[in-house]
């Protein structure tokens, strides 16, 4: 057994993270945390749900100790796309951090800004952003890069792409040029090399799994539904068993549009897509991580890096538009060694489509011909008639003697909610690891 003390980690990490009943390294965190350590650039390829977050999170924090930042001067910088991602990077490094007397902070889009420019007016050692939020804050001349010594990018591939890389650049010339460098993600290729050539410094490169970054605890299966009709019952139908379950949609509209037919069947969902107001997407996350609501319907905006424990069922509603985001969007089940099920739910039309973004994703999904409620959609899904009475659209509280006041009680039990959860989920994790 490797432990993070063996890996060369200052104890006071290591004592954190045994709190929270991480005691062995994962092979990715073997792998890569030594060099890391030791000032080298890293490329780390490891499966969805592996602990590339500490890999590359908890050697930043052992290198950045010791030393003061200044006010504005962050000197560490991790990228995230999405806001969420970042959120639960900082969330998930704050503790270890501490203990080294460390501070991280998150910028992220969906926030009033003067809320982080006061935030930054103290010193920051390590800070999280969302590309678009921090280059606002550089414009204001609020944030500086120039005293960054090491940085990260998370799902760095997807940084690289079209969408995003224009801005990371600008982001990363900003940064001094000998600083260290460090790049992850579960799909480490493709337009990622305009990075490496640029950015980095002979990196070594630790990849723990073959291209596809295949999860060997997850389980895979094409559904064959039929036509629409058909397809929309099953989803329905799957949707009402036990347990936590992500259903991945196309479009936004289509997020909105099944979260609508679900609660109408009296079914506990919530959608998460990049229209929605920032505190509607950490409701449905938070709902989904506590387990209120069990069912989250989102567009591949939650298809990254998002960890939350005991998801048992990854269904591909719409088939995805790409092989990656077939993995990533799968990864959010199995993750740090448990099982989970993935179903992509395919119409008449669509079986050449999904069977070569299967191919390209290297997995094997036996396919299944299910109808509603047949024994093999209830052997593998769970699949159950939703019986519930029918839900109002969420946000809007259920009608009460006195609307204003239940709203307010609401507001206020997610807040105080944040420490329940945080407990749970270390309870849940040391359950998880002794389990193991
Ligand atoms: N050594 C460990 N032992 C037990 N649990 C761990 C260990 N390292 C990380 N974990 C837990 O494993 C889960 C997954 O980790 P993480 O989110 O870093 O995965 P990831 O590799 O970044 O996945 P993705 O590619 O989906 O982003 C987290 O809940 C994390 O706390
Ligand atoms: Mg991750």
């Amino acid at each position: 057994m490797t432990t993070f003390a063996d890996l060369g980690l200052p104890r006071a990490i290591v004592n954190v993270l045994s709190k929270q009943g991480i005691t062995e390294a994962f092979p990715i965190q073997k792998a890569a945390i030594p060099d890391a350590l030791a000032g080298q650039d890293v490329l780390g390829r490891g499966p969805t749900g592996s602990g590339k977050t500490f890999t590359f999170g908890l050697p930043m924090l052992a290198r950045l100790a010791g030393a003061p930042s200044s006010p504005g001067h962050p000197r560490g910088l991790v990228l995230a796309p999405t806001r969420e991602l970042a959120a639960q990077i900082r969330e998930r490094l704050e503790d270890p951090a501490a203990a080294l007397g460390l501070r991280v902070l998150d910028v992220v889009g969906g926030v009033n800004i003067n809320h982080h420019i006061r935030s930054l007016a103290s010193p920051v050692d390590l800070l999280v952003a969302t590309p678009g939020r921090a280059e606002d804050l550089i414009n204001q001349k609020k944030l500086f890069f120039d005293a960054v010594e090491i940085t990260a990018l998370d799902e760095a591939d997807q940084m690289a792409d079209m969408g995003f890389l224009p801005q990371v650049r600008k982001l990363l010339d900003r940064t001094p040029k000998d600083g260290q460098r460090l790049l992850f993600s579960a799909t480490l290729d493709g337009d990622v090399e305009k990075l490496i050539t640029r950015y980095m410094h002979d990196p070594v490169t630790h990849s723990t799994a073959p291209v596809q970054a295949a999860v060997d605890t997850m389980d895979h299966y094409r559904l064959l539904v039929g036509g629409r009709e058909e397809r929309n019952e099953i989803a329905l139908q799957i949707a009402a068993r036990e347990g936590k379950t992500i259903m991945f949609m196309r479009t936004k509209h289509g997020v909105d549009r099944q979260v609508k037919k679900l609660r109408r069947a009296g079914i506990q969902a919530q959608g998460l897509h990049g229209d929605k107001g920032q505190g509607a997407r950490t409701r449905a996350l938070e709902g989904f991580a506590d387990g209120s609501t069990p069912v989250l319907v989102a567009t591949d905006i939650a298809a990254r890096g998002i960890d939350v424990d005991d998801v048992s069922l990854v269904v591909h509603v719409d088939p995805p538009a790409e092989h990656k985001a077939y993995l990533h969007r799968a990864g959010r089940t199995a993750r740090a060694g448990t099982s989970g099920t993935v179903v992509t739910l395919v119409m008449d039309d669509q079986t050449k489509e999904v069977a070569q973004l299967l191919r390209k994703a290297g997995v094997n999904a036996p396919e299944v011909r299910v109808a509603p409620l047949s024994e093999s959609l209830v052997t593998i899904t769970g699949a159950r008639k939703p019986e519930g009475a029918p839900l109002p659209p969420p946000g809007q509280p259920r009608r009460t003697n006195k609307p204003a006041a239940s709203g307010n009680r609401s507001r206020n039990a997610n807040r105080g909610g944040g420490n329940n959860r945080s407990r749970a989920r270390r309870s849940d994790r040391s359950r998880r690891s002794n389990g193991r």
